[in-house]
């Protein structure tokens, strides 16, 4: 089972492995904020998210860390989701695990996505866990998941 610990609670090293993560290409070229991040404003980042009610970050272990989950703009029944995993273990199946797993936890009765319209494996991986895509917002398309 995957342990879903938030970035609140993360130690220095955790804190770095993901951030390494995320400013490795195959993951920044994907989100909407590409520029590599410093480790003051991912720190700053981490911290504010101590009393952000709207923003909630984990790293999903399984034995080891193999991935971000993340849920922002969260409402009362919605909120929006993303992902990525550690780049040198996407494709083995890890991605599908993090997100099935965390999506039942969830208290919510839609879950919704954007992602880059370009991001094909991407969006090929979210329509096979169910997310049907909505609209077009400039490069972005949009997904959602009925939970
Ligand atoms: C997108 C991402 C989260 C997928 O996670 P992953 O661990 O690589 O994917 P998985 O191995 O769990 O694949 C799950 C399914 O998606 C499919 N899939 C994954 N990558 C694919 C690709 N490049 N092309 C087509 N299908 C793909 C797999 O075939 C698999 O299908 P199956 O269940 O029928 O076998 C991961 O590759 C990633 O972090 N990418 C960079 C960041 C990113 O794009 N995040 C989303 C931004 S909105």
């Amino acid at each position: 089972m995957i342990k879903y610990k938030n970035f609140t609670e993360l130690t220095g090293s955790e804190r770095d492995l993901v951030l390494k993560w995320r400013n490795s290409y195959s993951v920044r070229s994907q989100m909407a904020q590409s520029k590599v991040i410093t480790p003051e404003e991912h720190y700053r980042f981490i911290d504010k998210l101590k009393t952000d009610t709207h923003t909630q970050y984990f790293l999903a272990i399984l034995k080891e860390p193999i991935g971000v989950i993340y849920l922002e703009n969260i409402e009362k029944t919605k909120a929006e989701i993303g992902i990525y995993v550690d780049p040198h273990n996407m494709g083995k199946g890890y991605g599908k695990r993090i997100l099935k797993e965390f999506i039942i936890t969830l208290d919510l009765t839609n879950i919704y996505l954007k992602v880059k319209e370009s991001n094909v494996p991407a969006i090929k991986f979210y329509e096979k866990i169910g997310f049907k895509r909505t609209l077009h917002k400039g490069d972005f398309l949009e997904m959602i998941l009925w939970i």
